[in-house]
């Protein structure tokens, strides 16, 4: 099975999570590819399933203004992410997509959700992944969320 991750990330957790998952879907031998959402091709093909993340910025995927706000806390940041990918991208040759996310709160809205229904617009067959949560004022990823993310890269991978 060939398995491509298009990610954002801003304090690196997300990229973490898809590198994680990544790796827990080569476990079940499982190929691998994984883009940076800024770098993405606008034509995914030679995929059989594709797994899109965000970090969760104001319940939704980030925007020009929340990235001007990460930008503002000291970090680098691209002029795209998700959001503008998933505007140009062809998913015709994509069989299925997953999306996930990172978040502080288990019940606010989240990127997963947001990118699920603006990939749907677009056409592909998307199913709404898992969310992997974060602490701390520089955040960084709770403790066992990275074994859940390889956990979940293998089933995916089967
Ligand atoms: C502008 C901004 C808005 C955010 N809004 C939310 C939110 O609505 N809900 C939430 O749970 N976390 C929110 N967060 C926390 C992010 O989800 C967290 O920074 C992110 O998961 C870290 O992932 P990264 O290291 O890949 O950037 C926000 C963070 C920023 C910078």
């Amino acid at each position: 099975m060939r398995i491509g991750i298009v990610v954002e990330s801003y304090w690196g957790n997300t990229a973490q999570v898809a590198e994680a998952i990544a790796a827990g879907a080569r476990q079940t031998g499982a190929q691998t590819v994984v883009w940076s959402a800024a770098q993405a091709p606008a034509q995914i093909a030679d995929v059989d399933l594709l797994l899109v993340g965000a970090p969760t910025h104001n319940l939704k995927l980030p925007s020009s203004s929340s990235r001007r706000i990460a930008a503002r806390r000291g970090i680098d940041v691209d002029s795209s992410g998700v959001r503008e990918w998933i505007a140009s991208a062809d998913l015709s040759g994509v069989p299925t997509v997953f999306t996930f996310d990172t978040r502080v709160s288990l019940h606010s809205g989240s990127a997963a959700k947001d990118a699920a229904k603006k990939l749907k617009r677009r056409g592909a067959h998307v199913e709404q992944g898992e969310g992997f949560f974060i602490t701390g004022d520089t955040p960084v990823l709770q403790a066992g969320e990275i074994e859940r993310a390889k956990e979940w890269g293998s089933r995916l991978a089967c």
